[in-house]
C-alpha cells in the first residue's frame, strides 16, 4: 500500500485553505465589492492589529443535504472566526461573509461563533461580530433557528462579564439582529446596512405601508430615531476604526479596570472660559459638549449616541489617562429635560459603565421631566426610573457637577448624594430646588396672586424671594448634600482629585439573583 507523500499532504491543506479564502468565489467577491462592501478578511485585516489574527475552524462545513445544499459545500461556511489583537489587547472575532450563501446562519455557522464566545468567556476578553448576513440560512431551516438561539445564550450570558461590539456592514433581518440587540454597541455603515426585524415587503403586506431598505432600518433610522445603533459611520473603514477606538476605553472583562494610558495633559489645568460657557440667565440654553470638551484629557470626547435623544449626551473620555463615563443634560436641546428616549439612553450607558468598572462623572443642567400626554402614555414614570434605578445600583465612583438646574425628581436622578453619588459639586450658579420660581410661586401663592390687585408685580416679586432662597446652590451646601461649591474654571482639576481619591472604592449591592429593573 503506498501513502501519500507530507508535500502531497500539504498541497491538499493549502488547496483546502485557499477554498475556504475564497469564500463564496472570485464573481461574488466583485459584486460584494461592486456593492461598496469589503469581504470578511478584508474587514478583519482592517480591525486588528497586522499579522496577528489567528483562525479557527476554516474548514467548517454546512451538513445540509436539502434543496441543492449538497452541491454548495465550501469550507468555512460563511463566516471567518478566530482571535487577534487590537492595540495589542486580545479580541475574540467573527466576520460574516456574504458572498457565500448570503452569510446567512447554518448550525456550523453557529457553532463557529458559539466557539470563539465560549472562549472569550474562559479567557476573558472582548468579542467584535462583524454582521453581514441574510438571517438564518432557510435551507436548514429549525437548526438554523438553533443556531441563532444559542448565539443569544451566550450574548446574554456575557454580558456584563465582556465587552461584545456588533458592526453592522450588511443586511441584518429577522431574528437576526437580536443578537446585536444584545451587545453592548451597535455601529451601522450609512447606505449600505440595515436592521428590520420584518422587510418592506412584509410590511407593505400586513400594514400596507411603504418603505424602503434603508428608510425602514439603516443607519440613520438606527441612530436618529429607534436608538437602536449607537453610532453611524460614513464608510467601513471608520466603523471599523471606531469600534478599535471604542475598545480602548473599554477593559477587557469585568474583572479588569479599564486600561490608563499616559497623559500628557496637565491635571492642575483650569480653563477661565468656563467662568461664562453657563449664562447666568438660566433661560438660556449653551452646549454642554462646550463645557465636557474644556474639561478632559486632550479635549478628546468619543461621544456615544450623538444623534440619538439630544437632550442627553454620553460617551466616553480620560481625565488623567483613565476612562471614565460622562453622562450630561444637554440645555441645548429640549432645554435639556429628561424624557423616555434620553433617559433609556442614558440608563443603560450608566449600567454599561458599572458593568466595567468605568468612574461616571455625571454634569446636572436639567429643569425637570418633558411634560405631555405623549410622554405620560408612553410610560415616562417607568422609563425615567430605569435611570434613577441605574444611578442608584451603579457601585463606581460618581462624580457629580451641577452647573445651573437640578429641579425636582430630576435632581434626585442625575447622581445625587442620596443615591449614592460619592462626591457632588455645584457652580457658583446652581439652582437646587423643587421647581422654577415661576412655577413654584404659581403653586405656593396661588391665593395671594388670585386675590392681587397687580398679580403680576406679586408673582415677580415672590419669584425673586424665592430665587434669592432657593435658586442657588447654598441651601444643598449647608445641608451637605453638595461637597462643595467650586469655581468652574478649576472642573479639571476637581474631577480628578475626586476621581483619584475614589480610586480604590469599594461598595456592594445586597445579594440577590438579579434586580427588577422597570423595563
Ligand atoms: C438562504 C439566502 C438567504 C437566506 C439570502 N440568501 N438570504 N439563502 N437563506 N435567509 C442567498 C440568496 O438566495 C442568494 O443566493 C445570496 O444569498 C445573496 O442574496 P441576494 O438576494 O442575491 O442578495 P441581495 O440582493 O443583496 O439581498 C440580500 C437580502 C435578501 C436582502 C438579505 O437576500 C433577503 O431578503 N434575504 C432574506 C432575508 C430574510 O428574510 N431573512 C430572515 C430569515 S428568518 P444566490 O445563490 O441566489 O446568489 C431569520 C430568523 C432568525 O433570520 C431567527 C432567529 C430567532
Amino acid at each position: 500500500m503506498e501513502f501519500k507523500d507530507i508535500e502531497a499532504r500539504l498541497e491538499e491543506l493549502k488547496a483546502r485553505s485557499q477554498q475556504a479564502e475564497l469564500g463564496g468565489g472570485v464573481e461574488r467577491i466583485e459584486r460584494q465589492h461592486k456593492a461598496g462592501k469589503l469581504t470578511a478578511r478584508e474587514r478583519l485585516a482592517l480591525l486588528l492589529d497586522p499579522g496577528s489574527f489567528t483562525e479557527l475552524d476554516k474548514l467548517v462545513t454546512h451538513r445540509c443535504h436539502d434543496f441543492g445544499m449538497e452541491k454548495l459545500r465550501i469550507p468555512g461556511d460563511g463566516v471567518v472566526t478566530g482571535y487577534g489583537t487590537i492595540d495589542g489587547r486580545q479580541v475574540f472575532v467573527f466576520a460574516q461573509d456574504f458572498t457565500f450563501v448570503g452569510g446567512t446562519l447554518s448550525t456550523g455557522h453557529a457553532q463557529k461563533i458559539c466557539k470563539i464566545m465560549d472562549l472569550a468567556m474562559k479567557v476573558g476578553a472582548p468579542v467584535i461580530g462583524l454582521n453581514d448576513s441574510g438571517g438564518a440560512r432557510i435551507q436548514e431551516g429549525v437548526a438554523s433557528l438553533a443556531g441563532y438561539a444559542e448565539i443569544f445564550l451566550r450574548n446574554t450570558l456575557a454580558s456584563g462579564v465582556i465587552p461584545q461590539l456588533s458592526a453592522i456592514m450588511g443586511p441584518c433581518a429577522g431574528g437576526a439582529v437580536y443578537s446585536p440587540a444584545l451587545t453592548d454597541f451597535i455601529v451601522m455603515v450609512k447606505e449600505t446596512s440595515y436592521m428590520f426585524i420584518t422587510g418592506p415587503e412584509v410590511i407593505k403586506a400586513v400594514t400596507h405601508e411603504e418603505v424602503g431598505f434603508n428608510e425602514l432600518g439603516g443607519a440613520m433610522t438606527h441612530n436618529i430615531k429607534s436608538g437602536v445603533a449607537h453610532l453611524a459611520a460614513d464608510t467601513e473603514e471608520e466603523c471599523l476604526f471606531l469600534l478599535r477606538e471604542l475598545l480602548s476605553f473599554l477593559p477587557q472583562n469585568n474583572a479588569e479596570d479599564p486600561p490608563v494610558r499616559p497623559c500628557t495633559d496637565p491635571v492642575d489645568r483650569t480653563e477661565e472660559r468656563l467662568r461664562t460657557v453657563v449664562p447666568v440667565n438660566p433661560n438660556k440654553p449653551y452646549d454642554i459638549k462646550e463645557l465636557i470638551t474644556a474639561v478632559v484629557d486632550d479635549r478628546y470626547f468619543f461621544e456615544i449616541q450623538p444623534l440619538f435623544a439630544q437632550n442627553i449626551v454620553i460617551g466616553f473620555a480620560r481625565l488623567n489617562g483613565r476612562p471614565v463615563g460622562i453622562v450630561a443634560n444637554q440645555p441645548n436641546y429640549l432645554a435639556g429635560t429628561l424624557d423616555i428616549n434620553s433617559s433609556i439612553k442614558a440608563a443603560r450607558f450608566v449600567r454599561f459603565c458599572d458593568a466595567f468598572n468605568i468612574p461616571l462623572v455625571t454634569f446636572v443642567d436639567v429643569p425637570g421631566f418633558l411634560p405631555g400626554t405623549a410622554q405620560e402614555y408612553g410610560g415616562i414614570i417607568k422609563h425615567g426610573a430605569k435611570l434613577l434605578y441605574a444611578y442608584c445600583e451603579a457601585t463606581v465612583p460618581k462624580v457629580t457637577v451641577i452647573t445651573r438646574k437640578a429641579y425636582g425628581g430630576a435632581y434626585d436622578v442625575m447622581s445625587s448624594k442620596h443615591i449614592r453619588g460619592d462626591i457632588n459639586y455645584a457652580y457658583p450658579t446652581a439652582e437646587i430646588a423643587v421647581m422654577g420660581p415661576e412655577a413654584a410661586v404659581g403653586i405656593i401663592f396661588r391665593r395671594e396672586l388670585e386675590a392681587a390687585a397687580d398679580p403680576q408685580q406679586v408673582r415677580e416679586e415672590k419669584a425673586a424671594e424665592y430665587r434669592e432662597k432657593f435658586a442657588n446652590p447654598y441651601v444643598a451646601a449647608e445641608l451637605g448634600y453638595i461637597d462643595a461649591v467650586i469655581d468652574p474654571m478649576e472642573t479639571r482639576p476637581h474631577l480628578i482629585r475626586a476621581l483619584e481619591m475614589l480610586r480604590n472604592k469599594r461598595d456592594t449591592n445586597p445579594p440577590k439573583k438579579h434586580g427588577n429593573i422597570p423595563l
